[in-house]
């Protein structure tokens, strides 16, 4: 988990948040054992920024990395910050129990929570007519 947060925190130099200046990493862990990063990507057109979890997330799936196992989010802040709740709703629709590591990049604090506690009613894919 050391290594997780580590990786996300070493991604966060490639956040581009020229507007927000909140900067954000973030790391997949997928039941392969590997690790995918992502950073937040604003946008001048503010509504089309993507967060650095989902960034990270898409990044696993289009490897045909599914399983994700635990998802780390460093900010460049004093304070962790949790993943909105978009983020949580992609994350839950591969893992709805997911491990949540949540840390500063001084990694003075850092909070986990399993996502079913921080979205505990995600919306689920067998909810829609076939
Ligand atoms: N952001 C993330 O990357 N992840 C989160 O969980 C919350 C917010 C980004 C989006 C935007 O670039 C900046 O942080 C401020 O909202």
């Amino acid at each position: 988990m050391e290594e997780l947060v580590e990786k996300a925190r070493e991604a966060l130099k490639n956040a581009y948040a020229p507007y927000s200046k909140f900067r954000v990493g973030a790391a997949v862990l997928t039941k392969s054992g590997k690790i995918y990063t992502g950073v937040n990507v604003e946008n001048a057109s503010y509504g089309l920024t993507v967060c650095a979890e989902r960034v990270a997330v898409f990044k696993a799936v289009s490897e045909g990395d599914r399983d994700i196992v635990a998802v780390a989010v460093v900010v460049d802040s004093d304070e962790p910050a949790a993943p909105c709740g978009a983020c949580r709703q992609v994350i839950a629709e591969f893992n709805p129990d997911a491990l949540v590591i949540m840390a500063t990049a001084d990694k003075r604090k850092v909070i986990t929570a399993n996502l079913r506690d921080l979205f505990p009613s995600p919306f689920r894919g067998d909810k829609l007519k076939s």
